[in-house]
């Protein structure tokens, strides 16, 4: 049984007070869930880590980051380390985000160092994939999909897999208010296992945690996890409103 996972990606939004005031409204409000077995994190502004890891240091919220370099140290400037990440205390670490592909640009091939540098430093990488709305208009979803799969996971090892989470999100409804239908999302979801199974072996496809993303609501976010290879939820703008999220999080349990 694969464990529920609900993140929320708070992106460029907060500030150092509003950041510490929704990471404990999240911990006090998510006391109601704390015995069911539902992995919780949140990913606020590298600025605002430590001050968010401390906030919830008594709960059992996780951090993450919304990004990461590959470098160890030096001239890199403007950019944060897998060994920095740790010291702030993050357990997580989104990687090829769509806002970091398709508004920074980043490649595959960079997205794949992040994810094998989050390993290596002991940081636990949520690689995100997804096509975007001509892609899909075009029927090259399953093609984007597996160039992202294959491409960002290239070089790791069965045994390194079981430390990624995937997440499946379609660019076309990140922040658009349309969410991908149950059977489209179950579709790429069962794609993206199938894909993993033979990339690896079936045991790899069985445990590793796929989650949706692209306007996750309370309202509809019990019929996603309702789909056979829905894991969890990857949260962008309802993860700003404490009440939102934490619906969200008791609708996976
Ligand atoms: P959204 O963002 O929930 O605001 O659509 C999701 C994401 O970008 O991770």
């Amino acid at each position: 049984m694969r464990k529920p996972f609900v993140a929320g990606n708070w992106k460029m939004n907060t500030n150092g007070q509003t950041s510490v005031q929704l990471a404990k409204r999240i911990a006090e409000g998510s006391a109601e869930t704390a015995g069911h077995d539902v992995t919780v994190a949140v990913c606020p502004p590298f600025v605002y880590l430590q001050a968010v890891t401390k906030a919830l240091s008594s709960s059992s919220i996780a951090v993450g980051a919304q990004d990461i370099y590959f470098e160890p140290d030096g001239a890199f400037t403007g950019e944060i380390s897998p060994a920095m990440l740790k010291d702030t205390g993050c357990t997580y670490c989104l990687c090829g985000h769509s806002e970091r592909r398709h508004v920074i640009g980043e490649t595959d091939e960079l997205i794949n160092k992040k994810v094998a540098a989050a390993i290596s430093g002991g940081l636990l990488p949520i690689l995100c994939v997804g096509e975007l709305l001509s892609e899909r208009q075009a029927s090259k979803t399953n093609e984007v999909i597996t160039r992202q799969l294959k491409q960002g996971l290239a070089g790791l090892s069965a045994a390194k897999l079981s430390a990624v989470t995937i997440a499946y999100e379609p660019v076309w409804a990140i922040g658009t208010g349309v969410t991908a239908t149950p059977e489209q999302a179950q579709e790429a979801h069962d794609f993206i296992r199938t894909l993993v199974g033979r990339m690896y072996n079936g045991q790899v496809a069985e445990e590793i945690r796929i989650l949706y993303g692209g306007s996750v609501k309370p309202g509809n976010a019990a019929e996603l996890m309702n789909c056979k290879d829905i894991d969890g939820l990857l949260v962008g703008g309802a993860s700003l409103k404490a009440d939102d999220f934490l619906a969200i999080i008791q609708a996976t349990v």
